[in-house]
């Protein structure tokens, strides 16, 4: 999808579909005034009639409209109130797409660039845009009939602008897009299956990314590697598999080699069957997107080099399957970490925190600034928060807040959980160092409290996205969740 900015005489413009926001009692934009008094009295009258009330999320096409050069008119509702509070605005913007995408409209004109949204400017209102449209527009058909057919129904999308805002509107483009770019990756390797999604593909990806831009360099550690480095965590979740682990790791260069890095660490399991704790059959196909928290890490780093944010983020990301075989961890087996520490795995479907455990104490290696992990990690935190907030799980208030107001800010939101050491008693073992589980109580605190033990004197937060990285039923697939988040979080970062 193609995005441009143009100071056109909307009037004239043609176009298949022209997009002009409405309000509840049956309020006009400035944009869809003037298309009123063109079409003579067209809207006013479908507004009179009731066929759309104006609410977010409310779109109707008006077929051949009199008096003007598009074929369309598409009017998007924007609400209440003419400040259009800025989650609503993106909604509104997907809901557009998706009724365009239903058309046969192939190239749309905006006029929504003179909607106004509170406590925000023109870029934001642009950067909503194209995130808005690209995210209504996401469809992932590459196994379907027709191969290649990800390509959504709408192929260009022209916002209009005044002529002084064009350049400002073009910028911002670039900024929604990389960003729509971001969450796009994330989401297409989420919803790759997983005998296509393999640790090699990931770790394909990474490399064909880093030949693709200078300012990233990609390295895969293979399992002789990792056993020379003693992840001995990582590698007893891999034991079951046939398919080879994988570290992947992602430098990103914005700023001098001398600043300290952002870490993030993405769980990277591939397909999590449970292991020989084997997870019942109802659902267990959404446990390929069990390596969600790598695809979020993915995502990001692309984002990073299409911004060129001028800091240094270092992706890392263990893959791995999670399967049972002969050779598979089994209940009561000890592994010694990288850092020393030996684990009693109880429940060989706690792997998460297995192979996070030795990629937080590899990425010390980069003398990280901050190091946040990104996971799908316990079914818990689901329990706890549902589908719309993230589990936030963070000893330092400073950083803690920080994210949760990037989430806010992106309508990506996080809640946070206690990280007491009190929950850390669970986690005691007659036979090693440590448990990999406590009791059913306070799962994801528990999943946090056994990380935290590999992230002593680092500046850490971890991200639980068990319950918003996908959504389950008739609209299954990845949501592309947190890149938003942490490219908030990395945009403030870069901006100080
Ligand atoms: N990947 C799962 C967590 C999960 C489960 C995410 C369901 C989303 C939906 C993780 O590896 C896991 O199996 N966790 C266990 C931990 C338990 C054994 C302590 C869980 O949550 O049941
Ligand atoms: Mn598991
Ligand atoms: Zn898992």
């Amino acid at each position: 999808m193609e995005f441009v900015a143009k100071s056109d005489d909307l009037t004239t413009s043609k176009t298949h579909c022209l997009a002009v926001g409405v309000f509840t009692n049956r309020r006009l934009s400035a944009a869809a005034a003037r298309i009123d008094r063109k079409t003579r009295g067209l809207i006013k009258r479908v507004l009179h009639n009731g066929d759309i009330k104006g609410n977010v999320g409310q779109t109707l096409v008006l077929q051949s409209p009199p008096g003007i050069a598009a074929e369309r008119i598409l009017l998007v509702g924007l609400g209440g109130h003419t400040e259009v509070a800025a989650p609503d605005f993106q909604r509104a913007i997907a809901a557009a797409a998706r009724t365009i995408n239903a058309s046969a409209s192939t190239n749309v004109v905006s006029a929504l660039a003179e909607v106004e949204i509170a406590g925000a400017d023109l870029a934001e209102n642009i950067e909503l845009q194209v995130i808005g449209f690209d995210r209504g527009s996401y469809r992932f058909g590459e196994f379907k009939a027709g191969r290649g057919s990800n390509a959504s129904v709408i192929r260009r999308v022209t916002i209009n602008a005044d002529k002084t805002a064009v350049d400002a509107v073009r910028d911002a483009i670039k900024v929604g897009k990389a960003i729509a770019g971001g969450i796009r990756f994330a989401r297409d390797l989420g919803n790759r299956p997983a005998n296509h999604c393999t640790p090699t593909y990931l770790a394909e990806c990474a490399l064909e990314m880093g030949k693709q831009h200078n300012s990233l360099k990609v390295k895969v550690l293979d399992q002789a590697q990792m056993e020379k480095l003693g992840m001995g965590a990582l590698l007893s979740v891999a034991r079951g598999s046939r398919q080879p682990p994988k570290l992947i790791v992602m430098q990103y260069h914005g700023a001098d080699a001398k600043q300290a890095p952002i870490a993030l660490v993405g769980k990277g399991v591939t397909f999590d069957s449970g292991g020989i704790s084997i997870k019942p059959a109802a659902a267990m196909d959404e446990m390929k997107f069990d390596m969600c928290g790598a695809a979020s890490v993915f995502g990001v780093m692309q984002a990073l080099v299409e911004l060129a944010l001028p800091i240094n983020v270092v992706g890392v990301v263990p893959a791995t399957e999670n399967l049972p075989d002969g050779n598979a961890t089994k209940p009561g087996d000890v592994v010694q970490t990288m850092s020393g520490k030996t684990v009693e795995i109880l429940n060989t479907d706690a792997e998460g925190r297995l192979i996070l455990c030795d990629a937080l104490t590899y990425c010390r290696e980069f003398n990280p600034d901050v190091v946040i992990d990104i996971a799908t990690l316990t079914g818990a935190c689901v329990v706890a928060l549902g589908h719309h907030a993230s589990g936030l799980m963070c000893a330092d208030d400073a950083l803690a807040n920080a994210l949760l107001a990037a989430g806010n800010a992106t309508f990506d939101r996080a809640w946070r959980l206690p990280l007491w050491d009190d929950y850390q008693k669970e986690l005691d073992s007659n036979f090693a160092d440590m448990a990999n589980v406590g009791s059913r109580h306070g799962g994801a605190i528990t999943a946090a409290c056994f990380l935290a033990r590999f992230t002593t004197d680092l500046r850490w937060a971890h991200l639980d996205i068990a319950g918003s990285a996908w959504i389950s039923g008739k609209d299954k697939g990845a949501t592309g969740r947190p890149v938003p988040l942490l490219l908030e979080y990395l945009r403030q970062r870069a901006a100080v």
